[in-house]
Order: structure tokens, then sequence, then C-alpha cells
């Protein structure tokens, strides 16, 4: 039984290669990134592991005895989904590893514009010791702290804000407005979040919906002064609509840790915003993330080599075919 890595940027494989020891197969590790050099190197192989590899249906055609397709992360969009079904291959992800990691961050942008502090330590460096620039800073229990989809990751950060001391609403289109999570989050309309939140943290999947969700004409019903965070995808903001709702001081700063194109260009608009704190997609990253996306992506296609259901699959069907 074999195992092979396609493509992973990873510094080590330590935790990859524990599982496949523990399950007795065998772990090869390519860095490939074209169609036909996946063929080539997971020939063989019942499973693979890809970062960003492409999986098409001309690939799982070539590759018969192929049992599972195990991603390092959450989306796989770089697999052909479908056509992975029909041909009875697992496709697995690990879709919650990075909750914790994730809204934390979201917390961090918030508290580093809503306090000030990332253009205080700036201003410090350049021998500048007054608060006007920040000015006004208002107390975390007075502002209202909106977060643009409940799920996962949303609803984490929701309870964190709420433990700052934030007044903490929500909207998500699968949650019935007027009640309240299992968390006791208040979910209310997108007009209102969007229109009464002193912050809005955003955690919607991207999709054709959301592309640009807050674009010019959403940021001007945003509140004179508010905050915008993002740690979602890039693209569910219009870039060049922020930067201008930053320099105009209607967005009274934004914490950014997804851009529509990644990395920010040198040229980005956002960059001459001084009240914008930017991080570079850093949001999924700790120790303990990294360790246990690549651990969990190993066992669910090693349990699918061994028959067994894997924690997580992207395309449950295929385990009823048999
Ligand atoms: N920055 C990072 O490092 C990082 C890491 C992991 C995930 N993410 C991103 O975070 C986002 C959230 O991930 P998750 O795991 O919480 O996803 P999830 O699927 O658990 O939750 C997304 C929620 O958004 C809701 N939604 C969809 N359209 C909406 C809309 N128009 N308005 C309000 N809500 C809407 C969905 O109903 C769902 O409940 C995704 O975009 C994901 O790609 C970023």
């Amino acid at each position: 039984m074999r195992i092979t890595i396609v493509d992973c940027d990873h510094e080590t494989f330590e935790a990859e290669q524990e599982v496949s020891a523990a399950r007795g197969i065998e772990l090869v590790r390519e860095h490939v990134t074209t169609e036909d050099e996946v063929i080539r190197v997971a020939r063989g192989a019942e499973a693979i592991l890809i970062q960003y590899a492409p999986v098409t249906a001309a690939v799982l055609d070539a590759l018969p005895q192929l049992k599972a397709v195990g991603r390092y992360g959450v989306g796989v969009d770089t697999v052909d989904v479908e056509a992975a079904t029909s041909r009875g291959v697992a496709v697995c992800n690990v879709p919650d590893y990075g909750v914790q990691d994730v809204s934390d961050h979201a917390i961090a942008l918030t508290m580093s514009v809503v306090r000030g502090t990332a253009q205080l330590d700036r201003l410090v460096r350049d021998g500048e010791y007054g608060l006007v620039p920040v000015k006004p800073l208002h107390r975390v229990s007075t502002l209202r702290f909106g977060v643009l989809g409940l799920g996962r990751i949303g609803a984490a950060t929701a309870v964190k804000a709420r433990a700052l001391g934030f007044t903490v609403v929500g909207s998500d289109p699968q949650l019935e407005i007027g009640t309240y999570t299992a968390d006791g989050i208040e979910v209310v309309d997108f007009e209102t979040v969007l229109t009464t939140s002193d912050v809005l943290s955003l955690h919607v999947p991207l999709l054709e919906t959301t592309h640009h969700l807050i674009d010019e004409g959403a940021l001007a019903r945003m509140k004179a002064g508010s905050v915008l965070v993002n740690t979602c995808r890039g693209a569910v903001i219009d870039t060049a609509a922020v930067a201008a709702a930053l320099r105009s001081g209607h967005l009274k700063g934004a914490g950014l840790d997804v851009f529509e194109q990644e990395p920010l260009p040198a040229d980005s608009p956002l960059l001459e915003c001084p009240s914008a704190v930017l991080t570079p997609h850093a949001s999924w990253y700790s120790e303990e993330s990294y360790s246990e996306v690549k651990r969990r992506a190993a066992e669910a296609i090693a349990d699918v080599i061994h028959g067994q259901r894997p924690r997580d699959i992207a395309n449950p069907e295929v385990l009823e075919q048999g």
C-alpha cells in the first residue's frame, strides 16, 4: 500500500510519516504541479495527498488504482470532485483545522484596530508620542460586533468577541432571523449587521453571491467610523472601494488577512492606508493547526485505504457505493 504526497511546500513530514508507518503504508514524497506529472508520480499509489496539484478527470482516468485524494486544507477546488465521485474515489479534506486560529486572528486584527496598537507602534518608532492619529478610540463594551457568516469560524469569532465585551450579532442565510445560535448569538438580517456594526467581521465562503459583497454601496451603508475585518477570502471585498473608504475616513480602520490578489501587489492602494492592519493570509497558521492539518489529511486517506470511514470526506456518496 502506498500514499504519494504529490505536492506540498511544508518543511517537515513527520505527521504523515507517523500515520503511514502506524498503518503499514509506504509514504513517497514528490513535488509536482502539472497533470502529466501528477499521473507520473502517483502511478501505483492507492492514495495521494495534494496541496495545490490538479486532480482532473484525465488524471483520475490515468490512475485507476486510486482510492482516495487527501487535501491539506479546507478547499478542494483543484480536484474534480464530481469526476472523483463517479469513479469511486474519495476526496478528503480537513474542514475545521484552523477554526480556533482564524477566529483568534480575526480578534487580533479587530483589537489591533480598535485599540490602535499597530498604528501607535509605528508612531512611537517614528519618534511621535501622542494619540492624535488614532483618535477617537472607544471602550470595547460600547461597541457592536457584527459577524457575517455564522459557520465554524464566524461562530467561534462571535463567542470570543462577546467574551471581550462587545455586543455581538450575526447574519447567515442558513439561520432564521430573530433566533439565537446555540452559543446565544442573536441572528439578524444582513442589512442590520451591515448598517449597525462598529466592527464588521467577514466569515463567508467565496461564492458568486458573496463576490464583492462589501462593495462601494455596502461600504457607504456601514456606520461612519466603523471597522472592517476580513479573514475569509479577499474577493469578498472590493479592494479599491475599501481603500477609498479608509482614505476618506468613512472606515476608521480595517484588519485584512486575505486579498483579491495574493501576495498583495506592491502597488496595492491598501499599502498607503495607515489605518489598515495587513497580514499575509496568516490566520490559519499555528504550529498546532499546521500539524493537525497534516496528520488529519493523512489519517483520512489511510482510513479509506483500509476500508474505514474517514472523519471528513467531501463526497460521502462514494462510501455508500461500497
Ligand atoms: N484566512 C485563512 O487563513 C482562512 C483559513 C480557513 C478558512 N478561511 C475562510 O474562512 C471562511 C469561513 O470558513 P468556515 O470554515 O467558517 O466556513 P463554514 O462553511 O463553516 O461557514 C460559512 C458560513 O457562511 C454562511 N454564508 C454563506 N453566504 C453568506 C452570506 N451571503 N451572508 C452571510 N453568511 C453567509 C454559510 O451559510 C455558512 O454558515 C471561508 O471563506 C474560508 O475559506 C480562511
